[in-house]
């Protein structure tokens, strides 16, 4: 039983009055030559940010971008998100070229109560990803209070998402935190029956553990993409040239008898769609069973695989779908994904959907506000689905239950 943490909601209103407040965001967006490429993560925040503002706080927003390798890199810099959120939240938002020293400090010592700066990308520091103490204590000058809203970080320990909370009182949990502990939470604790979950991605090798984890929740694990391979191939299926980890086929063999074990059901494509190469002009054409030619490659999942999906979607009491079942940003590869995105947007149950490139397809296809949650958090959401603790939430203050 993981303990309660304290939210923002828990503290009298009137704690953040003119409260210079740290705020852990997770603005590791796309950028593209116009600025933000998708903005879901920034307005996902927003609640946060306004509920501080309102109360008169003083909000210093902190985020990294990308993976600069603590180097100052101006294609990472957060300035465009700056504009971004300006735009969205309706009132000027301060950008200090810094996250810490002077000009951070300045910026934030100038804000008046309501308004809200954005520090420049954390990890242009090597401090930030290492967890170190110093560069915390410098980021926990500059305010003090912390929120932590970056659920799509709360599984790294770095300085800004877990140390400084040492440095800083109160240190709680922001609304989207909240919400995305709540959601998937709700996964573990009691999740409406039937329980299907469909996982896809690329590699096995990052989900084994979240595989595991899964088949003693759910009622059917479905897999599909690069990863179903894998399981595909232990067994005995040809492969052609498909994206596969020979390495992991007795660990897959040994997933499915635990399933068979466990009496629950993990299916595998039934039939996949090959190309002679990952490229959208690339000859295609589907082949049931999924034996694969040599020299051609498995790029989505088939039509009687995504209807098979599709239909345990519908009916599902309660979905996790984390990571495409194809190559889904090639068009004449995303046909299973957009299928499962449509299936997860009618099933009336409760749907959760994980991971940047899932929750993509779903916005493309324009269907993110019809599913029950949207999670910002890729690994985050697998990692806490597996049941590790998220440092980014242990770190917060304990909530005290009343009873
Ligand atoms: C993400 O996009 O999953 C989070 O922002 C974490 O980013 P990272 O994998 O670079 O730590």
């Amino acid at each position: 039983m993981t303990t309660r943490r304290m939210g923002i909601e828990d503290l009298d209103g009137s704690v953040w009055k003119s409260r210079r407040v740290f705020v852990r965001v997770d603005f590791n967006v796309p950028l593209g030559p116009d600025g933000v490429g998708d903005d879901t993560r920034i307005r996902a925040a927003l609640p946060t940010i306004r509920y501080l503002a309102e109360r008169s706080a003083k909000v210093i927003l902190a985020s990294h971008l990308g993976r600069p390798k603590g180097k100052t890199a101006p294609e990472y810099s957060l300035a465009p998100v700056a504009r971004r959120l300006e735009e969205l939240v309706g009132t000027p938002v301060a950008f200090a070229p810094d996250c810490v020293g002077p000009a951070a400090e300045e910026a934030a010592s100038r804000l008046e109560d309501g308004q809200v700066l954005l520090l420049e990308n954390l990890r242009f520091y090597p401090g930030e990803e290492k967890g170190d103490d110093a560069f915390a204590r410098s980021l926990a000058t500059l305010a003090e209070a912390y929120v932590n809203d970056a659920f799509g970080a709360a599984h790294r320990a770095h300085a800004s998402t877990t140390v400084v909370a040492k440095y800083l009182s109160p240190a709680v949990a922001g609304l989207l935190m909240l919400a995305e502990l709540e959601a998937l939470g709700r996964l573990l604790r009691d999740p409406p029956r039937p329980f299907v979950a469909v996982l896809g991605g690329a590699k096995v090798s990052d989900k084994l553990g979240v595989i595991g984890r899964l088949m003693g929740l759910v009622d059917t694990l479905a897999l599909g993409g690069g990863m179903a391979n894998t399981f595909l191939l232990a067994r005995g299926h040809s492969l052609g040239e498909s994206l596969v980890e020979p390495d992991l086929a007795g660990e897959a063999r040994r997933l499915e008898a635990q399933a068979t074990a466990m009496g629950k059901r993990l299916l595998l494509p039934e039939d996949v769609v090959v190309a002679e190469s990952a490229t959208a002009g690339a000859a295609r054409r589907v082949v049931a069973p999924p034996e694969v030619p040599g020299g051609w490659r498995a790029v989505d999942i088939g039509p009687a695989s995504a209807a098979r999906y599709s239909e345990e979607i519908r009916q599902a009491g309660s979905v996790f779908w984390n990571g495409p079942v194809g190559v889904f940003e090639i068009e004449p590869f995303m046909a299973g994904t957009r299928e499962l995105a449509k299936a997860v947007a009618e099933c009336r149950g409760f749907t959760v959907v994980g991971g940047g490139d899932s929750a993509a397809a779903l916005t493309q296809l324009g269907l993110e506000q019809e599913v029950s949650h949207l999670s910002t958090g890729g690994g985050a959401s697998l990692e806490f689905i597996e049941g590790k603790a998220l440092p980014g939430v242990e770190c917060l203050d304990v909530k005290k239950e009343s009873r």
